[in-house]
């Protein structure tokens, strides 16, 4: 019964992915700062960077999951019915009592409005520190 529903699941993923190699984003309509709010009081940040690079990318991936906000939105709320059944997966739940439709349009504005590229390692004056202090021996 498990593996049906997995399959299905599987199946379902599919369709949408190649729904969505023919199509174009889907229009924009949410606010880009509230989503930014929201991507970070939400905890998306945590696993998906600031910017949208992090454990799972979200900027330039061609996920079929942000081809439009429709398709996004039933991303976030499928998750509450069938993440249950799918325990490898390790993102949380967001049905509409904890993400209304707004705040996931918003959300998506937001994603979208992420920069399409990793920054260059060069340009992050953070990593440069830290590669820095990487370089010198260790003297205890
Ligand atoms: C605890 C970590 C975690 C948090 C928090 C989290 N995610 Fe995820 N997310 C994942 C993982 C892992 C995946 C890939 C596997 C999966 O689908 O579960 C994923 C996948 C995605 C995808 C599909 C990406 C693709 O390439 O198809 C989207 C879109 C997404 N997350 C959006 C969000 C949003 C929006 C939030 C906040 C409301 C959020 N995530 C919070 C871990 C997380």
């Amino acid at each position: 019964m498990k593996s049906a529903i997995r399959i299905s699941l599987a199946l379902g993923a599919g369709l949408v992915a190649s729904a969505g190699l023919a199509q174009t984003m889907g229009p924009v309509t949410g606010d880009v700062s509230e989503g930014a709010q929201l991507y970070y009081d939400h905890g998306c940040y945590q696993c998906h960077g600031y910017f949208g690079y992090g454990r799972q990318d979200l900027n330039n991936t061609g996920s079929p999951f942000l081809i439009n906000e429709d398709v996004f939105r039933s991303f976030l709320r499928a998750r509450a019915d069938v993440a249950p059944l799918l325990p490898s997966t390790s993102m949380p739940n967001y049905p509409a009592n904890s993400l209304t439709d707004e705040m996931v349009q918003d959300i998506y504005a937001y994603i979208r409005s992420m920069p399409s590229n990793r920054p260059e390692t060069a340009s992050v004056p953070t990593l440069q520190a830290i590669l820095r202090s990487g370089e010198r021996p260790y003297r205890p």
